[in-house]
């Protein structure tokens, strides 16, 4: 294999080693397999082919500064996980067996586990897909649940740089009481054609708003949103938007610097009063905008508003505070008073 550089890693599919697998039929999971043969073979009925019956979690491991392995809050992904495959209808790995295969992905992959000290770490992607054939819109017990695992670095290709977004204004991602609370494939399929016009337009992320009435600020494609408004963190609450589990854990560490949260709906024309303003997640962890464009018609160069959250570029003092204390935590170079590390043992 050849070395990995592990300071230019970006945010890449990657064929590591093996897969870990198991296959609910007959109302039990199949034991675990930890397979090199990293393709499945599907019915062409499948559920997942045709009704994207399909969902999937994101979390990352840490190679930490005293050489311990920490996944970052997996109970939170296990818990989300469970939420998801209930809306679609199907079986979930427990919390134990969710912890077995992400830990038994890591193991048997170590090679790709970046050393610390390189603002890298390995991602875990576990998959849940209905393989049932099947033409009938109805639920039915079957699934492959598998975790696989990518070495990465920065899903924009910078750390903590900041970037533009855009809003797209004729385009939505979730409907009002629709799926957008889900980590379900669907979601992220309704953002590849806008995704695509704005990278072409030099826009990094898409900044969706809520579908009913496009007055409040809903979530990033990829992220939720966060605005700093003096010693305030405030996000948006709305039913369309992914819990995620990054921005649980800024609003925490936000208290802990004494900071007020606020979590509740966003009016646009808010985003004109924050001074610094960003993306959080756990691929983009926290990623300062410098300004957001609000579009009616993507495709077309009429831009209505202009919201500018970093005179100058420069990525603001609480986007780096929080930044820092959030990656201080993951790689071990700061306490961990909250309990979020996850330490796999024997490693
Ligand atoms: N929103 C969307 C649409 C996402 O895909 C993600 C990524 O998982 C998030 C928000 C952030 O969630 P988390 O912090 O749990 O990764
Ligand atoms: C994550 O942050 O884990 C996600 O799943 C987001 C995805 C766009 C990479």
């Amino acid at each position: 294999m050849a070395a990995i550089d592990w300071d230019s890693l970006g945010f890449d599919a990657y064929r590591t080693r093996t897969l870990i697998l198991s296959h609910y039929v007959n109302g039990e999971w199949s034991p675990i397999k930890v397979t090199e043969d990293f393709f499945f073979t599907l019915d062409p009925f499948a559920q997942m082919n045709h009704y994207a019956i399909s969902c999937f979690e994101g979390l990352k491991a840490f190679r930490q500064k005293d050489g311990r392995v920490a996944i970052f809050r997996p109970d939170q992904n296990a818990a989300r996980l469970q939420r998801t495959a209930d809306y679609l209808g199907m079986p979930c790995p427990d919390k134990e067996m969710f912890f077995k295969m992400c830990e038994e992905c890591i193991r048997n992959n170590m090679e790709f586990l970046p050393p610390y000290g390189h603002k890298a770490s390995m991602y875990l992607r576990p998959l849940l897909i209905g393989v049932h054939p099947q033409m009938q819109l109805v639920p039915y017990p079957e699934a492959i649940f598998a975790v696989m695992c990518a070495p990465v670095g920065s899903y924009y290709g910078e750390h903590l740089k900041s970037f533009a977004g855009v809003v797209p204004g004729n385009y939505d991602r979730a409907a009002p009481k629709g799926s957008g609370s889900y980590k379900i494939g669907a979601n992220y399929a309704c953002t590849f054609k806008p995704y695509k016009i704005a990278h072409e337009q030099g826009y990094t992320e898409l900044l969706y708003l809520n579908s009913a009435t496009r007055e409040y600020v809903d979530e990033f494609g990829s992220s939720n949103f966060f605005g700093i408004k003096g010693n305030k963190y405030v996000t948006p609450l709305s039913d369309s938007v992914l819990p995620s589990i990054t921005n649980k854990t800024l609003q925490e560490v936000a208290a802990d610097f004494g900071m007020e949260v606020e979590k509740r709906p966003i009016p646009v024309d808010e985003l004109d009063e924050f001074e610094e303003a960003g993306a959080c997640g756990t691929a983009v962890v926290i990623t300062p905008m410098s300004h957001i464009d609000m579009k009616p018609v993507l495709e077309e160069d009429k831009v209505d508003r202009t919201f500018r959250f970093m005179p100058d570029g420069v990525v603001g003092p609480v986007c780096t505070k929080l930044y820092n204390r959030i990656t201080g935590i993951q790689f071990g170079e700061l306490e961990d008073t909250h309990g979020w590390c996850h330490y796999v043992e024997g490693l």
